[in-house]
């Protein structure tokens, strides 16, 4: 998925991925991470989630990247948030306390630019690419986190007919591949959710929750 597309979809106001809620799992298993009470927490490809509010609310420094400048705004102006903007080559930058975005390309993040960060939160990321740019996303997060740095890591996964993403269906398999070789997984599949499909086109949906850790 180039940046086109999803700028694209900033425009038509296409968001079904936005969520008005705080994310259930974020809520129940942010704890398994064991964070220090002011960590740092990263949140890739964030989109205007409320998710970032609630991490700030309970303590956490947060910084989020997005690439649709649309999303950021509409973060803030949603959110009775006045930032402070600022702009260099590559990004901008809105940050008020505690909560940055910066808004731009992922791509062109490097660890500079979010040092001191303890944690990831993926939420609707890696299932937000195809094959391809999901394993160039994933060799960009593991080569900007480098020091024990923790994740919780939220995926779906179709069962049966594959259907064309975004999102796109990530399996056990998948999470593996992408991470394994630098990251110790833990997969809470006791907590599996699968929604069974509403008619025979549909594939099962089964959303996955993983905790990783950088060695
Ligand atoms: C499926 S949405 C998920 C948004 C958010 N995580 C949430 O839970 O609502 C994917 C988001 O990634 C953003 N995005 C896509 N490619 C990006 C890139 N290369 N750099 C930064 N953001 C990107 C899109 O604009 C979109 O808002």
């Amino acid at each position: 998925m180039h940046g086109r597309y999803w700028q694209q979809r900033w425009e038509e106001n296409r968001i079904g991925f936005h969520q008005q809620d705080i994310n259930p799992y974020l809520i129940r298993y942010l704890p398994e991470l064991g964070l220090r009470s002011d960590a740092h927490i990263f949140v890739p490809l964030c989109g205007k989630s409320l998710d970032l509010l609630w991490l700030r609310k309970q303590g956490f420094r947060v910084t989020g990247i997005e690439l649709s400048q649309i999303a950021v705004e509409a973060f803030f102006a949603e959110n009775h948030l006045q930032p402070h903007i600022s702009e260099d080559s590559r990004f901008k930058i809105y940050e008020v306390d505690n909560l940055r975005i910066i808004c731009g390309d992922f791509f062109e993040l490097n660890k500079q630019d979010i040092r001191s960060i303890d944690a990831i939160y993926d939420r609707a990321a890696l299932i937000a690419m195809n094959d391809d740019l999901r394993k160039k996303y994933a060799v960009q997060i593991t080569n900007l986190f480098t020091e024990h740095q923790r994740m919780l890591l939220l995926t779906i996964f179709f069962s049966g007919k594959e259907e064309s993403g975004p999102p796109f269906s990530v399996d056990s398999n998948a999470v593996h591949q992408l991470y394994g070789s630098r990251w110790k997984i833990r997969e809470l599949s006791e907590n599996m959710r699968c929604q069974s499909a509403s008619n025979e086109d549909k594939p099962e949906r089964c959303d996955q929750i993983y905790t990783l850790q950088r060695f």
